[in-house]
């Protein structure tokens, strides 16, 4: 991250909100209408900060504006696929025990958790998010092509990796990989990303679309190497 902004590639900027505060003390939460524990954010703020950003052409209306809450959609590779496409994101980090849902409804054009759990606030879940979007961005991870073979992106788990030593402590690489034989070991990874996918998630199998050539080398019997 921090190559690809120095290099240019990618920029982050965060934005207080209190600063778009409307009343004399800065308040950007209140109590819930109807009662209850806890404080809500404030809409009036939100929009204010969002409208300020777009004023300053920071964004424009084409900019997707999300709002990171549990109950949002859960973020996947294909969620980070299409933001790195919209090529500018404004996250909204929902804070305290919730946010107006005017700013769900109107302010917010998508709304992303990123898992069944629950942050005290979205700005683990924004750093989440600017990571995995990031590294989509071309020339930020390596080279081109560089994230093709990563867990998730064609649906499958990554296959395993080894580097030197070829030998250690009694545990040898698989000879396909120091064959030097690319279409052995093209064949080899595409397998072994299948069998470590249908054994870890076959979740994952069951959406992906496998080939003639995939459902043969799942129904291959283990072998070494
Ligand atoms: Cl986006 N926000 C919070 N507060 N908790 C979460 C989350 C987001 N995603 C998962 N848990």
């Amino acid at each position: 991250m921090g190559r690809a902004i120095s290099g240019g590639l990618v920029a982050v900027q965060r934005h207080d909100f209190r600063r778009f505060a409307t009343d004399k003390h800065g308040s950007v939460d209140d109590y819930p209408f109807g009662g209850g524990p806890g404080m809500v954010l404030k809409p009036d703020p939100l929009f204010a900060a969002v409208d300020d950003l777009k004023v300053r052409e920071e964004i424009d209306d084409s900019t997707p504006i999300v709002l990171l809450t549990p109950q949002g959609r859960t973020f996947d590779q294909s969620v980070a696929e299409d933001l790195a496409a919209a090529g500018s994101v404004a996250l909204i980090c929902g804070r305290y025990e919730g946010v107006d849902e005017r700013v769900r409804t109107n302010l917010a054009t998508d709304e992303i958790s990123i898992g069944d759990y629950v942050l005290s606030g979205g700005e683990l879940a924004a750093m989440v998010v600017i990571d995995a979007v990031a590294r989509l961005v071309p020339g930020v991870v390596g080279t081109e092509g560089a994230t093709d073979d990563d867990s998730h992106t064609s649906g499958l788990l990554q296959f395993p990796q080894y580097t030197r030593p070829a030998s250690f402590r009694g545990l040898d690489v698989p000879e396909t990989l120091l064959s030097g034989d690319h279409a052995r070991i093209a064949e080899w990874r595409r397998r072994e990303a299948l069998r470590r996918t249908e054994s870890r998630r076959p979740d994952l199998l069951r959406t992906t679309d496998l080939s003639e050539n995939d459902r043969r080398l799942l129904d291959e019997p283990s072998q070494p190497g």
